[in-house]
């Protein structure tokens, strides 16, 4: 297959229901491949760090929106998310990422700990309640897409009641992540944004009045003494960008995770009784099922990488999950294997971007899978697990399990 057709069909139903065949059509041609005009793909692991690494590749932000798609700023879930860390540049960026780590500490994260416990136990009472009679329950909609939302919430102040209502509304909003492919979903986003966007500058001017030593609290502190460290725009998106950022994306590692240790007794007893055993796996689910597949760099200038001349303004395809099963790094990449040690995957990107919740996504996995096979010893697949539809954020739609008894035939 050539490349660009292999690159094509990742846009098709058939590439999105499983891309990793057309990951290897790709690498078939090289480890960065220009595929047509002005567009090159990194399937290799090396290149893909050193594209996430070379600060002459850049994120897309506003003044890159305005060469594709001049009337971004019609969109208010686009506007949003070019006031946040993760669509700016240095040196906007790093002064924005300095403002955010001051917050957003290891220490705000080890505070969350017994937030995520009492969350895992109550989402897992609903789990065994609905699961009683042995009917199938979707550990998905119960149980994945909730947890992500309610810690998330916890460290950033939001208020508990409201969970669902985030987690529907964050839904809404990762639509616009996709870019400008979907006209439907945008506008849906823009709603969704609108909404939140109303709730979040109540809850700005309420934490100003009575701070309460979470992240948001923080971040309005940080505002009013030095705006000119993080605008109000700024605050506003980065607030946007933490409730959605690490959303779908931890539902989406929780889920692998719960699929892969449903498929060996092995994984489940293992996750269950060896505590040395929790890290390892959660980092091989990680590489082999990442729930970011895809991200993108643009060139700043002209740049070579790994040999391959690219030229100023040409984008970067960056194939985190094709990186994560590069023969090159990884020994059989196609084989899922707790116990190897080959160096950290892809999954959580790299350079100036590297995820700032990674620390927290890892410690809301290792808590919930252990805890999920020692509540549920006898946990088994309950229907079919799919996947959703879509291409860069990739992950299970819905995941059935048994729980509890079985009903009688
Ligand atoms: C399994 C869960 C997660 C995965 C796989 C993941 C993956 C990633 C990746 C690949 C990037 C880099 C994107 C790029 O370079 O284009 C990123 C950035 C980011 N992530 Fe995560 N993430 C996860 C969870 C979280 C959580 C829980 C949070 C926060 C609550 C979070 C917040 C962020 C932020 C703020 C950035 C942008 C950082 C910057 O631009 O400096 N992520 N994430």
């Amino acid at each position: 297959m050539d490349a660009l057709a292999a690159f094509q069909a990742l846009a098709t139903p058939e590439g999105r229901a499983n891309p990793y065949p057309y990951y290897e059509a790709l690498r078939g041609h090289g480890n960065l491949v220009p595929v047509k005009d002005g567009t090159f793909v990194a399937v290799g692991y090396r290149e893909c760090a050193q594209v996430l690494r070379d600060p002459r590749l850049q994120v897309q932000d506003g003044t890159a929106f305005d060469r594709v798609y001049p009337r971004w700023r019609e969109h208010s879930s686009v506007r949003a998310f070019t006031n946040s860390m993760l669509y700016t540049n240095p040196p906007r960026h790093g002064r924005q990422r300095g403002t955010m780590n001051t917050e957003f500490t290891p220490q705000q994260v080890a505070r969350l700990t017994p937030v995520i416990v009492e969350t895992i136990s109550s989402l897992f009472d609903r789990v065994a309640e609905l699961g009683r009679d042995g009917s199938p329950v979707d550990l998905m909609a119960e149980f994945a897409t909730r947890l992500p939302i309610a810690v998330v919430s916890a460290l950033l102040g939001f208020d508990g009641d409201r969970v669902t209502w985030f987690r529907d509304l964050a839904t809404s909003i990762a639509v616009a992540t996709d870019g400008f492919t979907n006209p439907p979903g945008l506008a849906e986003a823009d709603a969704a944004m609108d909404e939140l966007a109303g709730y979040f500058v109540d809850l700005v001017s309420r934490k100003r009045g009575c701070p309460a030593g979470d992240l948001v609290s923080g971040l309005v502190g940080l505002h009013d003494t030095s705006p000119e460290e993080l605008s109000y725009d700024e605050l506003l998106g980065n607030m946007m960008l933490l409730l959605t950022a690490g959303f779908e994306t931890t539902a989406f590692l929780v889920g692998d995770g719960a699929l892969l240790a449903l498929s060996r007794p092995e994984y489940a007893r293992r996750l269950a009784d060896d505590e040395s055993f929790v890290d390892g796996y959660v980092e091989e689910v990680a590489r082999f099922e990442p729930p970011v597949h895809v991200t993108s760099r643009w060139a700043a200038r002209d740049v070579t990488i790994a040999g391959v001349d690219v030229p100023a303004g040409a984008r970067v395809v960056v194939v985190l999950a094709a990186g994560n099963r590069d023969p090159g790094q990884f020994g059989s990449p196609n084989v899922f294997d707790p116990e190897r040690a080959e160096g950290q995957p892809l999954s959580f990107g790299g350079g100036v971007h590297f995820c700032l919740g990674a620390a927290l996504a890892r410690l809301e996995v290792r808590t919930a899978l252990p805890l999920l096979v020692r509540r549920f010893p006898g946990i088994a697949l309950g229907g079919v697990a799919g996947y959703r539809d879509r291409w860069v954020i990739r992950g299970l739609r819905t995941l059935p399990v048994v729980v509890g008894a079985r009903r009688a035939a």
